[in-house]
């Protein structure tokens, strides 16, 4: 099944280890299509700018979220959050309010990269939050890195499978089972709402 991911980079450096964790995921899950999101031109969020002129770029990233199979986010941890620009982007998918939220049930996996040994733990737990507030449907799966991998991914920027955990492949493979087992779910719905009418 050929599936649309829409994967964003909290970070905005060009050596950003969440941005290699991305492009890990590319390789690994080479099934799904990952398309990595600029955030980086996205205005600060003000009610102001909203009301008087929506952005474009905002437009066009809510269109991305609205659209994919599933999303993935990739959060460094600034002073235990998520760092100023991703909490924006957030910000900005979650307006106009006229509009139908484009999180809504979307599975979305989280991951982070970090050169503390927290590894971003914070960050992903807020970004979690965000997306159940969002009525998404975030990954169980938290793909956390610390200072090792950090250097393993300096070193090694090509990432295979034996150089990384699990995280940037499974979360994938969730969002993908994530799906299947949603599909399931509507069946068994379906079906027992047909038998329902049947016996009733
Ligand atoms: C302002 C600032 C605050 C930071 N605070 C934290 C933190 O609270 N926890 C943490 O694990 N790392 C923290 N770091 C280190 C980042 O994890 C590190 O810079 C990381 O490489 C950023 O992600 P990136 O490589 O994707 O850009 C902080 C870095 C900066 C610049």
């Amino acid at each position: 099944m050929n599936m649309n991911i829409v994967a964003i980079s909290g970070s905005l450096r060009k050596g950003s280890y969440n941005t290699a964790l991305l492009r890990a995921a590319q390789k690994l899950a080479p099934e799904l299509n990952i398309e990595i999101l600029d955030i980086s031109t996205l205005p600060i969020y003000n009610q102001d700018v909203e009301a008087a002129n929506y952005p474009a770029e905002a437009k066009a990233l809510r269109e991305k979220i609205a659209s994919a199979d599933g999303v993935l986010i990739a959060t460094p941890e600034f002073n235990r959050t998520p760092p100023g620009p991703l909490k924006n982007f957030l910000d900005w998918s979650s307006r106009p309010e006229s509009e139908p939220l484009p999180w809504e049930g979307k599975p979305v996996g989280v991951l982070g990269a970090s050169s503390s040994a927290r590894g971003a733990s914070f960050a992903q737990y807020d970004i979690r939050r965000i997306m159940s507030y969002f009525n998404a449907h975030p990954m169980g799966t938290a793909g956390i890195l610390s200072r090792p991998c950090g250097r393993k991914i300096r070193r090694r920027p090509e990432l295979d499978r034996s150089k990384i955990n699990r995280g940037p492949q499974k979360v994938p493979s969730d969002i993908y089972g994530s799906r299947r087992e949603r599909t399931k779910s509507i069946r068994t719905i379906k079906n027992a709402k047909s038998e329902n009418a049947i016996s009733g």
